[in-house]
């Protein structure tokens, strides 16, 4: 029970800031209102511990306030500011050679945005000036942002309420892991580009079959369209690699990067494009703008967000914890096979699966009482995203076990006997 201080707290909020959301959260049991933050944990303004297995879709990889990227930001701000978007930066040009020193050799330019929903709508837009097309294929139950042409990419829930639905001869979705529908899409040859999250995070992560990413990729050959691998959460080392598509054996012609890219401290995202498909930016340089896009603050953030996220210590760390996850999740398992019923998982990308209607909500619920805060899928209520940071460490993996044990415990013997 919220404290009368924080329900008179969310009562003014309720007149200035989205009713809708604050309300949402208080009905769902779920009235967190973060104040302090420190590594992979924050306190709510009750004073209550949460230890953050949702990390805001990867925001947090490296932990909240990671003293190594707050040092470079201050040390950039004695010296910086935002930069002028118009004029060669010499924070962008560095971060653009890091960014694709880590990319697949074919990736040529680097683009910036202030969010992934702009640097979405770039691919896009890249990709139809590229191909001189204008059809866009993403899966069903996906999500790429809520700007102009990722949301309409993305499901049904997202942009019915504005009406800004997808024009159905150049928006189509077809189902993930169905070749066949991938290849029926593609066969007219009128397909600019097919946007893929390798491992769809809002539909609860369900995993690629072998093979369906590369032969999407053969397919977007075949019928000359580009295809561009949304990176957004799957990037930036959370599968053990820095890019979650080339793990798969993909090379994308477009990838975008955003959310953890920023070290949680100043807003950035990228779009990494080929030589072809960033054909724009020779023949109109102008033909993107964005104020903050690229802004050089956000440059120092990203620079040491990289250097972090690829250092051998980092990859062991998340080696360590992910098969520590993998045992200790299946052990969970066993114990409660009829409610737990699957692990979906890809080094630190997890989804929880239980066999009942909302199944993740009652446990994100039970979760958040005991001091874990992991989000149910938008689009997919029985798969609770569970997602460890990069530097978690092994004790914390613990205690969070120890707390999903709890906690599904709890909701299964909450549940009406059938
Ligand atoms: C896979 C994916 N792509 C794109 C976006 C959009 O990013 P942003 O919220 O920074 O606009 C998100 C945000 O959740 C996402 O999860």
């Amino acid at each position: 029970m919220a404290s009368e201080q924080k329900q008179a707290f969310l009562e003014r909020t309720k007149k200035v800031w989205n009713p809708g959301k604050t309300q949402d959260w208080i009905d769902t049991g779920v009235d967190i209102v973060i104040d302090r933050r420190e590594g992979y944990c924050f306190w709510d303004m009750d004073g209550h511990r949460l230890i953050n297995m949702h990390l805001n879709g990867g925001v947090y990889n490296l932990g909240h306030r990671n003293p190594e990227v707050i040092q470079a930001v201050t040390d950039a701000m004695q010296h910086f500011d935002i930069g002028n978007h118009h004029f060669p930066s010499l924070m962008r040009t560095e971060l653009a050679e890091k960014l694709l020193a880590t990319a697949p050799e074919n990736m040529q330019y680097a683009i910036f945005a202030s969010g992934g929903g702009e640097a979405i709508d770039i691919a896009l837009k890249s990709a139809r000036h590229a191909t001189g097309k204008k059809k866009i294929v993403s899966l069903q139950n996906c999500y790429h942002g809520h700007t102009g042409l990722s949301v309409k990419t993305g499901a049904p829930r997202f942009n019915e309420i504005f009406l800004t639905e997808p024009e159905a001869d150049q928006f189509v979705q077809v189902p993930f892991n169905d070749l066949e529908a991938m290849e029926e899409a593609l066969s007219g040859k009128d397909v600019a580009c097919v946007i893929i999250e390798s491992i769809p995070a809002t539909y609860g992560f369900p995993m690629p079959a072998p093979g369906y990413l590369q032969a999407v990729k053969a397919l977007c050959e075949k019928y000359q369209a580009l295809y561009v691998a949304d990176e957004v959460q799957t990037g930036l080392m959370r599968t053990g690699q820095m890019w979650c598509c080339t793990g798969y054996g993909v090379e994308p012609d477009l990838l975008v990067t955003g959310k953890g890219l920023s070290g949680g401290i100043y807003p950035i995202a990228a779009v990494l494009v080929t030589e072809q498909a960033g054909q724009w930016l020779t023949e109109d340089g102008w033909a993107h703008m964005s104020t903050f896009g690229g802004s050089e603050i956000g440059c120092a953030a990203a620079i040491k967000t990289l250097e972090v996220a690829q250092r051998p210590e980092t990859l062991e760390n998340i080696q360590l914890i992910s098969e520590y996850f993998d045992q200790a999740l299946a052990d969970l398992q066993t114990l409660y096979p009829d409610f737990f019923v699957g692990v979906r998982k890809n080094g630190l990308v997890m989804g929880l699966e239980f066999d009942y209607p909302r199944g993740a909500e009652l446990v994100m619920q039970e979760l958040y009482k005991q001091g874990v805060w992991a989000i149910y899928s938008a689009l997919d209520p029985r798969v609770l995203q569970f997602k460890a940071g990069l530097l978690m460490s092994l004790e914390l993996s613990k205690e969070v076990m120890d707390i999903l044990e709890y906690s599904i415990d709890a909701v299964v013997k909450s549940l009406p006997k059938t």
